[in-house]
């Protein structure tokens, strides 16, 4: 029986900052080790480095910053800043499902949460999208958690640490995990250490957790 051809798969990657995960999806785009191109690059950064490795790589960008939609609105008023926030929600899902059209999202050091008026529509659009987490199933979600899981391991209440790539969902850092990475934790080690050995693995997690999203995608199309 021969093999269903399949197109490439059309990846959107978010990222706030530096995108060393993003670099790491594009090179393994470009090796062919990803079934995949990665068709755009959505920044909630305009000074986030990763901007420039997707230039040097041809790939279009788009900046979509929160500050733009808070602008003129005091911290205190929570009423306004909540519809701010819901309109660059549905600005940034209307960008995606008309004109980017991806096959799958990847976020790659995406600093922004992700609430239900963004999953929603994707969901329905069937995008699906997942999330590189630098920490275990079920620990140290949200912000610092590289920090968090050191400081944790050197107080001996945990013995290992990792990353995960998960399917998002709207409790932040959950969601059903696709691949998990551990290492042990190193007494005296330093932070410093301790981050650069989680990010060798999220390197090699965000491929895998992107190439098995494509496969997922290509056995629902058979
Ligand atoms: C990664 O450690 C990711 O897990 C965290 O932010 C960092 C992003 O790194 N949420 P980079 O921008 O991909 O270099």
């Amino acid at each position: 029986m021969s093999e269903v051809a399949h197109k490439k798969a059309s990846i959107l990657v978010l990222i706030s900052g530096n995108g060393s995960n993003l670099q790491a999806l594009i090179d393994s785009s470009k090796s062919g080790k990803i079934p995949g191109n990665i068709t755009h690059v959505v920044s909630s950064s305009s000074k986030a480095y990763g901007l420039e490795r997707a230039a040097n790589s041809n790939i279009p960008t788009t900046v979509h910053e929160l500050k733009t939609y808070y602008k003129g609105i005091p911290k205190e008023n929570k009423e306004e800043r909540a519809i701010a926030r819901s309109k660059f929600n549905q600005d940034l899902v209307e960008l995606i499902t008309t004109k980017i059209k991806p096959d799958l999202i990847v976020c790659a050091g995406w600093m922004l949460i992700l609430s239900a008026d963004f999953l929603k529509p994707l969901s329905e659009a069937h995008i699906p999208i997942i999330n590189l987490h630098p920490a275990l199933p079920g620990y140290f979600e949200g912000t610092h958690a590289i920090e968090r899981s050191w400081e944790a391991g050197q107080r001996g209440e945990v013995t290992k640490g990792g990353c995960m790539i998960h399917y998002v969902i709207e409790e932040v850092d959950m969601g059903e995990p696709l691949v998990v990475k551990e290492i042990d934790v190193i007494k005296g080690e330093t932070v410093e250490k301790w981050e650069e050995r989680i990010h060798a693995l999220e390197h090699n997690a965000i491929v895998e957790g992107t190439i098995e999203v494509i496969k997922c995608l290509n056995e629902k199309q058979k």
